[in-house]
């Protein structure tokens, strides 16, 4: 059996077209055209009035919590089943994180344990929409009304995907993407804020571009990054931008076919088809193997590499990292659900590129390991 890696994108519309064009006019700087127009089109799908490109998802939380000013003295509560990313932003601002658990089934933070966390020090909310569904907003949107919080949307895996019809990426004061080549839609590396105030705007393009001043352009007022995106990137990403409806439907094609092959292993828990709020785009097939399976998720991936099938783990979980631990966050912190998902939970092939025939091959091995 050939090969089958986790993750493989489709490159194969525009994208060289666009690329060639920037090579063959010079621009293959952050000043080109194609970042004007991936910004507009990416703003205008989500319904938002600004996107700020940034060269990566992470790039993008880091600039979202320095836009909005959030720092030592403050608090922002977060899923602890996350990426590193976005705690990391967090902490380096000086801010403290304060995590909530996951569901058991959507995986996503567990939205009725969030007013419980909530002090006079709470500054904001970090929503972060893990898999393939979406947080179920609107308790998240009244709690952040009821105490005057803002909400940080992460939206790096939920391209496509709408929370009762509306464009995950369009809930937060600061909504943000990745285009990692794993993602939905592409740019090799890359990021996007999306806001509607004016003056938010303008602080992410300040702080992605060292806060040079319009004026006085090597006096700064303020630190900022260079997390410019370049126009070969953004090439990538109008291009990609073009096949984004397609791209959800061939992924909701792979998560069918998926829990169709395997729904009848009873060892399995696979990802949830839909909610009362959103059907599942399946940024990435995940499975938690249940307590009877006698073995954890690394020897099911070892398992699986046996048959050269790529996999993943289940994030881990951001009160039990070490890095976290050793800095004094989340002393007696205790998250059974995420702590259960980190150590049964990965994910198998999912990328775009993935075709039927990998489906069959990958769900006849898991069901022949797993029976
Ligand atoms: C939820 C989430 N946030 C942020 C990121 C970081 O994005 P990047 O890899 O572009 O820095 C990722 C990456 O996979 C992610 O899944």
């Amino acid at each position: 059996m050939n090969p089958i890696p986790v993750n493989q994108p489709l490159l194969n519309g525009n994208e060289k077209k666009y690329l060639l064009e920037c090579i063959d006019t010079g621009w293959i700087s952050s000043e080109g055209p194609f970042i004007k127009k991936f910004e507009e089109q990416f703003a205008a799908r989500h319904g938002r009035k600004y996107g700020i490109a940034v060269s990566n998802g992470s790039a993008a939380l880091d600039a979202a919590i320095a836009a909005l000013k959030i720092g030592a003295g403050d608090e922002v509560i977060l899923p602890t089943f996350t990426i590193i990313s976005c705690a990391s932003a967090i902490v380096r601002s000086g801010a403290v994180p304060i995590v909530v658990d996951c569901d058991r089934n959507t995986w996503n933070m567990d939205v009725s344990h969030i007013e419980e966390k909530i002090t006079p020090r709470t500054k904001a909310i970090m929503v972060v929409h893990i898999y393939g569904l979406p947080v179920d907003m609107e308790p998240v949107l009244a709690l952040a009304d009821k105490y005057g919080l803002q909400i940080i949307e992460d939206a790096a895996e939920m391209h496509g995907q709408t929370y009762k019809g509306r464009p995950c990426g369009s809930f937060g004061n600061i909504s943000t993407f990745s285009f990692y080549p794993n993602k939905h839609i592409t740019t090799g590396e890359g990021g996007m804020l999306l806001v509607d105030d004016e003056y938010l705007a303008e602080r992410c393009c300040s702080l992605r571009n060292l806060c040079f001043q319009p004026q006085k352009r090597f006096v700064h007022e303020e630190l900022g990054w260079n997390m410019r995106m370049t126009n070969l990137q953004a090439a990538l990403g109008v291009a990609q931008l073009e096949r984004l409806d397609e791209f959800v439907a061939r992924k909701r094609h792979i998560g069918q076919r998926y829990t169709q092959a395997l729904s009848g292993i009873p060892g399995l828990q696979l990802p949830l088809a839909q909610t009362d709020y959103a059907d599942n785009i399946y940024w990435v097939y995940g499975l938690v193997l249940k307590d009877e399976v006698p073995f954890d998720a690394r020897e099911a991936m070892r398992r699986l590499a046996d048959y050269k099938i790529g996999t993943r783990p289940f994030f881990y979980p951001m009160h039990e990292q070490p890095v976290f631990q050793k800095m004094g966050l989340f002393n007696g912190v205790s998250c059974p659900v995420a702590e259960k998902i980190a150590r049964r939970g990965f994910y198998i092939p999912s990328g775009m590129a993935l075709t039927d025939e990998q489906i069959s091959q990958v769900a006849e091995v898991i069901s022949e390991l797993f029976q």
